[in-house]
């Protein structure tokens, strides 16, 4: 069973976990310590819109799934999401049983009228998983991230 719960602060060892050449490759690669204990201290942050969630599969903690808010790229403010599962809990559906969770959560929180995730076009379990949810493809193009862009696909979600 999977369910989701909030960041803590022995979670900060997941964020070396996902920091590999492998869970980065469509993410621009690993980030420095600096860069990971200042993503730790962001995700324990309650004053901001939308938080980090830690993915527990009977209850081991397995990954982590995000929203927060998204001005740039849309007439109006969106969710945006984001996600990331242990090499060895891949492919089991976790991540598509999360991404509904989420779904759930960002309905019931009422703020915005969508949710957007934008996928590396060539990270096919990422996009495999917006198509599965039910979003839709809304366009392909260079999203700025990390300092640098990726040629990634804006997939929408009405909440
Ligand atoms: C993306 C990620 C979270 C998927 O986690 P997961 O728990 O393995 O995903 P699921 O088991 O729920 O599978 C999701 C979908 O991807 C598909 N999939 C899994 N591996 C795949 C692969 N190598 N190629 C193509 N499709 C794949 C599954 O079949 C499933 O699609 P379906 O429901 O239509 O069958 C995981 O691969 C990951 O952490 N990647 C590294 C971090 C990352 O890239 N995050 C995304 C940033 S946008």
């Amino acid at each position: 069973m999977v369910t989701l719960r909030p960041w803590h602060d022995d979670d900060r060892p997941l964020l070396d976990r996902f920091n590999s050449p492998e869970m980065t490759a469509h993410l621009v690669g690993p980030e420095t310590e600096e860069e990971l204990e200042k993503r730790h201290r962001r995700y324990l942050r309650t004053d901001l819109p939308g938080r980090m969630l830690v993915i527990c599969a009977d209850g081991v903690a397995v990954g982590s799934i995000g929203y927060w808010e998204n001005d740039e790229d849309a007439d109006a403010v969106v969710w945006e999401t984001g996600w990331s599962v242990l090499p060895e809990f891949q492919g089991r559906g976790y991540a598509g049983s999360a991404l509904e969770a989420l779904i759930e959560i960002v309905r019931a929180d009422g703020r915005h009228a969508e949710i957007h995730a934008y996928p590396a076009v060539d990270n096919a379990p990422s996009n495999a998983l917006c198509r599965r949810a039910g979003f839709s493809l809304r366009r392909t193009r260079p999203f700025a991230f990390r300092g640098t862009e990726i040629l990634s696909n804006d997939w929408a979600l009405a909440l």
